[in-house]
């Protein structure tokens, strides 16, 4: 397990972005129990933690594709006219296993 951060860096209902073991990991507060999963949009790079986070979903902001939080798969892929010009839609987040000890959030890779 690597640490990542105190509990108290990621207050509930926020999403946060880390950089862990030169991986970009998305930490997420979800009625107080933590979500942790990659941290770039597989479709083309989009920076989650700069995207939106609403009723445990995380919306990246470059194309908007949709992640359910809890589980890291995708619930809505870009446009049919983007995945032509893109070259193909999202996929699934890898999602980590998260415990929390003594204060401090850690994630299993
Ligand atoms: S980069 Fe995230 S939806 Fe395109």
């Amino acid at each position: 397990m690597e640490k990542v951060c105190s509990v108290s860096d990621v207050p509930e209902g926020t999403m946060r972005g880390f950089t862990v073991k030169l991986r970009y990991l998305l930490l997420v507060n979800l009625g107080g129990k933590f979500y942790a999963m990659d941290a770039v949009c597989p479709h083309m790079g989009g920076y989650l933690p700069i995207g939106k986070f609403e009723n445990g979903i995380v919306t990246c902001p470059v194309h908007g594709s949709q992640y359910d939080v809890k589980t890291g798969k995708l619930v809505k892929d870009v446009p049919g006219f983007l995945k032509i010009l893109t070259g193909g839609g999202s996929r699934d987040l890898n999602s980590y296993n998260v415990e929390v000890e003594d204060g401090s959030v850690f994630v299993k890779f």
